[in-house]
């Protein structure tokens, strides 16, 4: 029986994919990786150092100097670079909506490979984000391509808003997270893709627990 397996999960935002990675993680004593947080991070980092977001060898020069790391805590996943902690401010929507301009520059997505595989390397883990079945592990044991209408992410994105009493608006949302899907999926280098390997799996109509179940069954099938 196989353990200490890699499980990929990647899909668009709004998917799923961070709270499903953490309940699995939690449930089989793994490590949860959340890889859309390094990106994040380089995004403020940039960001404050007023480095042009698509000035792509400046930016990874920049990341020579970063030292990011993700530590896992009850709470989930908290991020640093060097000493500073970053895990509430790279969720801004500032750092959301100009994520996806550093994520496309090939500089910043080789720098950021070595860290990313490094985490995986002793496996037991699950991490997500956009091209970890197709580029960061691409023999992980267990790929799933997360999705959902962009209706209903939109509308998850907004709930999740609302109970944390953060100003939201629908439609708002609903473009902002269209158009981080269309530079994710067009871009050169690693575009959010489905790996031919991935399982499918179309959370519109799903509840969290549901999802869950349906990944669970399939971890059952790859340790068998
Ligand atoms: O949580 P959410 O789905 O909003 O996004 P995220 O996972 O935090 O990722 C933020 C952004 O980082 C994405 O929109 C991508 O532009 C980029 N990203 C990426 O390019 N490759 C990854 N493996 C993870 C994130
Ligand atoms: O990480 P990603 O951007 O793919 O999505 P997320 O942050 O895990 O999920 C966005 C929101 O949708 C969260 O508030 C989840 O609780 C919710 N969600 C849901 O309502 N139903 C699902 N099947 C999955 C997530």
């Amino acid at each position: 029986m196989k353990e200490a397996l890699q499980i990929a999960l990647d899909g668009p935002a709004g998917a799923g994919k961070s709270t499903i990675a953490k309940s699995l993680a939690k449930q089989l004593g793994y490590v949860y990786i959340d890889t859309g947080a390094i990106y994040r991070a380089v995004t403020y980092r940039a960001l404050n150092e007023g480095i042009n977001l698509e000035d792509g060898p400046a930016l990874s020069k920049m990341i020579e100097n970063m030292s990011i790391r993700l530590v896992p805590s009850d709470q989930g996943q908290r991020v640093f670079d060097g000493d500073e902690e970053v895990t509430d401010v790279i969720r801004s929507s500032e750092v959301t909506n100009n994520v996806s301009f550093v994520a496309r520059q090939p500089e910043v997505r080789d720098a950021l490979m070595d860290l990313q595989r490094d985490l995986a390397k002793h496996g037991g883990v699950v991490m997500d984000g956009r091209d970890i079945g197709t580029h960061v592990l691409p023999n992980a044991d267990l790929k799933v391509f997360m999705t959902a209408s962009v209706e209903e992410r939109a509308r998850r994105r907004h709930e999740e808003n609302v109970s944390k009493g953060i100003p939201s608006d629908y439609e708002k949302l609903k473009e902002e997270i269209a158009l981080r899907d269309k530079r994710d999926s067009e871009r050169e280098v690693a575009p959010l893709r489905q790996a031919e390997d991935a399982h499918y799996l179309d959370t519109t109509t799903l509840s969290i627990d549901g999802v869950v179940l349906a990944i669970e069954r399939l971890i059952e099938e790859v340790k068998a």
